[in-house]
């Protein structure tokens, strides 16, 4: 790519049709905003400015996304497209060119925008598109010799000029220095009472100013959101695109169409996914990891042959290599698993770690504990670990054996190689070896009757 780059996104209307209080711009795709989608694809390109044009829904956009590198500007009244870009004009610098992208254009590539980049300085690029139903867009009117004439607006637009499949997309770069006079000279003489960013054709031609077109590889690239079924849409064509870019990868998917990435995936060499798995943020599986059936992991790194069984939700943990993790696991935040460990079903771990070999295998709650190795941690055992004010820790040292239905009451250290009997309460820490326990005579009273139902004949 040559020269200077001002980016400006157009992100000032409503989007009525999606029937909502959010800007249509804050509408998620694939877990992040729209308007973040657009403002990635535009840092791509290493631009020197970037303008996004707000307006409605009050401050929520800045709210949502400011950044150091990005100028907000509010746009209001929202006049048309040629008045939004007008709001951004002190922003720019003069000696780049700027590119103006729409908010609620999210799939378009980097890879686009470099093609139309790669054409000449002083000249006015479009991107367009062959649309098989054009009906809605701007048309992109042609002389006999093929030279762009204009862009006339459908609703402008002649019955003729209605039959014209190639559409303006919105997108175009111009030359800013020219940018401020053809602004200027925008009128709003047409059927919608705005100042159209497409005039800029008209002026740029009277200027002797080539006017180019660049045509859009995919035409989902350039497509925008205006209901909460293309929103569906291209939500769908997204996780299909990332499906296929996994499957080229080599990765397992049980089926194409049952995977949502809402983030980044990461995968290693013969990693397998079942059905209706979810990825949010940063997700990485080393080599050999399976993953079962319904599983939400989010930001969260796999070690190598792993196994995590179906309906396991993990959250913002390390999981280390030839662990077994699930069915229905949740693990959450702060949690690191060692090698070799298991974590069964029903089984809730936090902000905890697991040395090699340890084992909780069912309905148990782990948090706040630092589990040594070849622990074996009995079903239904509960770290205690809120006094109701403050969280305490729970140590677990190396070859401790604890029963079933076990309280680990916090602060509390259980030492190496105790075997903690069932039922056991443990509020003091122990030594090593040998075994804890409660010792509460079992009783037993003979002819003992059950209470019945008051009001049920006896
Ligand atoms: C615009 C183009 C049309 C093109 C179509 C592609 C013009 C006059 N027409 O029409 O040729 O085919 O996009 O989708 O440019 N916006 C603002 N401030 C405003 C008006 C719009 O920020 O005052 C933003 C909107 O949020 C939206 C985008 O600009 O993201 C397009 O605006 P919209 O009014 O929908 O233009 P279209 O009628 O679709
Ligand atoms: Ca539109």
């Amino acid at each position: 790519m040559s020269g200077r780059l001002n980016v400006v996104i157009l992100a000032a209307g409503q989007g009525k049709r999606m029937h909502s209080r959010l800007p249509k711009v804050l509408h998620p795709l694939a877990g992040k905003p729209l308007l973040a989608h657009v403002i990635a694809t535009a840092r791509a390109l290493r631009p020197h400015r970037v303008c996004v044009v707000y307006g409605h829904g009050g401050d929520q956009v800045p709210q949502a996304l400011a950044a150091a590198d990005l100028a907000m500007v509010r746009q209001e009244p929202q006049l048309g497209t040629g008045h939004a870009v007008q709001q951004a004009l002190p922003h720019l610098d003069a000696s780049a060119r700027t590119l103006v992208l729409y908010g609620d254009v999210p799939l378009l590539s980097a890879q686009t925008l470099s093609g139309m980049l790669a054409a000449g300085g002083d000249t006015l690029v479009l991107l367009t598109a062959e649309l098989d139903q054009p009906g809605g867009y701007g048309r992109i009117v042609r002389e006999a010799g093929g030279a762009v004439t204009r862009i006339v607006e459908h609703r402008d637009a002649s019955p003729a000029e209605r039959g014209i499949r190639e559409v303006n997309t919105g997108i175009m770069v111009i030359p800013t220095a020219r940018l401020a006079g053809w602004l200027a000279a925008l009128t709003n003489e047409n059927a919608q009472r705005e100042y159209y960013l497409t005039d800029l054709v008209r002026l740029a031609l009277a200027d002797r100013v080539a006017v180019m077109t660049v045509r859009a590889r995919d035409t989902v690239e350039i497509l925008g959101v205006n209901s909460k079924g293309e929103l569906a849409q291209l939500e769908r064509a997204h996780q299909r695109r990332c499906a296929e870019r996994l499957l080229e990868h080599g990765v397992t998917l049980a089926d194409p169409l049952r995977i949502d990435v809402r983030g980044s995936l990461a995968c290693g060499a013969d990693v397998r996914i079942d059905v209706n798995c979810v990825f949010e943020g940063e997700v990485s599986l080393d080599d050999g990891v399976e993953i079962g059936a319904n599983c939400l992991l989010r930001d969260t790194r796999v070690g190598s042959a792993t196994r995590i069984e179906p309906y396991s939700f993990i959250d913002g943990a390390r999981v280390g290599a030839r662990c077994r993790v699930g069915p229905y696991a949740r693990i959450r935040p702060g949690t690191e698993l060692g090698t070799d460990v298991h974590v069964g079903n029903f089984v809730e771990v936090k902000a905890s770690r697991f040395g090699e070999g340890s084992k909780a295998n069912h309905l148990s709650y782990v948090g706040d504990a630092a589990v040594g190795r070849n622990v074996n941690i009995g079903a239904g055992t509960i770290t205690c670990n809120f006094d109701g004010a403050n969280k305490h820790q729970t140590v677990i040292e190396d070859d401790v054996h604890i029963g079933s239905d076990v309280q680990l009451v916090a602060p509390v250290t259980v030492a190496r190689g105790t075997t903690v009997g069932a039922g056991t309460t443990v509020w003091k820490d122990t030594r090593p070896g040998g075994l804890v326990l409660n010792t509460t005579a079992q009783e037993q009273r003979p002819g003992w009757k059950r209470p019945t139902k008051s009001g049920e004949p006896r």
